[in-house]
């Protein structure tokens, strides 16, 4: 078994780090903020993620997982170093390297001879050899091995990956690093590290545009009169599209897809190709956003401006408590622009933790703790996030409380039956 240094533990450095673990290597784990450290090390897990407080527990338990302040201190025994810091967009578009640059410089001078780093944060195509001339240490390799987790099932996206991609020019450090998975039943995939690095943006770019497909597709079946349910799921009964990231929606967000499609136009035009599919892929998501708040403009009765919209979820999907880049964020600043008053309910964002008004101080909505609260006097309830509490709603319940009975449902969640059945006007998306 290796020992194993993990520099930064946000979700994707965490979850490596505990997985990692699990499988039997020794684990440090490295970040920068002292008290995330102190809770880390008793057990207490900042983010919402399936399976990993069990994992962080296991580890702290045998001791082959350990958290330490600063990557020099985790970096100093290991064999293995995994840099897992974030690569924020930058203004024009491109990744924010400053972070891997300073996690690189701090480990070069203590890295013990002959170990390996690897690149596992989304970094641009070329990465790699900036990480190696930063760490300026010729007896050490630099291999990428991006991740593919998604948020919510992260922990189970590492055990069971649908591959393991690593890209290296040293074939016996790639070989080190595969060894590392061994435990693992996935095929894993060696190539150059600037091919690694490429297939993580395209996986990303690719899944983003058959989102923005989709809701494309989703538009044009309103506007013939096609069910958009049943397209996509004839769409994929054929195995070469596949039914998975079929699902319209009020347009995809997240940490990565949105970060990931625009560095991936920035890197192609950066390298004299003009990517302007990607640019599309964008727009399309932009108009969808767009689209979905002008429902619920819509469905506002004039003559009642004084009401509110019921808003039913704010994370950018089901199973996370994830608010960066959520899609209902986007349609919520582009309703209150427009004049309209929100209460809205989300099983992971409280109105006592109100993270909210931290990360988007201009949208102006009030956070409500049962979605019974939201709907009281609403002249319309809109479904944002797939949560599937929200398909048990008493629609009896909501029929008497609201003032209206307009329910647009963005995640097409709801049987549309169940709520006309009760008397409201069910819109869903492309259907
Ligand atoms: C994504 C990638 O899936 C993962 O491989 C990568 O490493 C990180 O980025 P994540 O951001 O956690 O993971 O979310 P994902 O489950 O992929 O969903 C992204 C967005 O697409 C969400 O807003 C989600 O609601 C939306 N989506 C997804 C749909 O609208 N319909 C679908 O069918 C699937």
């Amino acid at each position: 078994m290796a020992s194993i240094a993990i520099i930064g533990t946000g979700y994707v450095g965490l979850t490596t780090g505990a997985c990692f673990s699990h499988l039997g290597h020794d684990v440090v784990c490295a970040d920068i903020d002292e008290a995330k450290v102190a809770s880390l090390s008793a057990g207490e897990i900042p983010i919402v993620e399936k399976g990993l407080d069990r994992l962080v527990d296991e580890g702290l338990r045998s001791g082959k997982l350990r958290f330490v302040v600063g990557a020099a201190e985790a970096s100093k025994d290991a064999e293995f170093h995994y840099l897992c810091v974030p690569t924020p967009q930058s203004a024009d578009g491109s990744a924010d390297l400053s972070y891997l640059e300073t996690a690189a410089a701090q480990i070069g001078p203590v890295l013990p001879h002959g170990s390996v780093v690897v690149n596992k944060s989304t970094v641009p195509v070329g990465s790699t050899r900036v990480v190696a001339k930063v760490l300026g240490r010729s007896d050490v390799a630099v291999v990428s091995n991006p991740e593919f987790l998604r948020e919510g099932t992260a922990v189970n996206d590492f055990l069971q990956p649908d591959r393991v991609v690593i890209g290296s020019q040293d074939q016996e450090a790639a070989i080190r690093v595969a060894a590392l998975y061994s435990r693992i039943a996935a095929p894993i995939m060696v190539t150059d590290p600037v091919s690694a690095e490429t297939i993580k943006y395209a996986s990303n770019a690719f899944l983003a545009s058959k989102l923005s497909f989709v809701n494309a597709i989703a538009t044009l079946c309103e506007a013939v009169g096609a069910d958009v349910s049943d397209v996509v799921l004839g769409m994929g009964y054929d195995r070469r599209i596949g039914r998975e990231f079929l699902r319209p929606g009020p347009g995809w967000g997240g940490s990565c897809f949105p970060k990931d499609t625009r560095a991936l136009a920035r890197i192609a035009e950066n390298a004299g190709y003009d990517f302007h599919f990607l640019n599309e892929v964008l727009r399309v998501n932009e108009d969808q956003f767009g689209r979905t708040a002008q429902k619920l403009i819509e469905a506002v009765p004039a003559d009642m401006p004084d009401s509110h919209i019921a808003a039913l979820g704010l994370t950018f999907k089901a199973g996370t408590d994830d608010l960066r880049d959520s899609p209902a964020i986007e349609v919520l600043m582009r309703v209150t622009a427009a004049g309209v008053k929100v209460k809205a309910y989300d099983p992971a964002v409280p109105p006592e933790r109100n993270r909210l008004s931290e990360m988007y101080p201009d949208l102006d909505i009030e956070i409500v703790s049962d979605p019974y609260a939201a709907a009281e006097d609403a002249v319309v309830l809109t479904i944002l996030t797939e949560w599937d509490e929200f398909t048990w709603l008493d629609f009896d319940k909501l029929a008497e409380i609201m003032a209206g009975n307009n329910i647009v449902d963005a995640r097409n969640l709801l049987d549309p039956t169940i709520p006309r059945r009760r008397g409201f006007n069910y819109r869903g998306v492309g259907r």
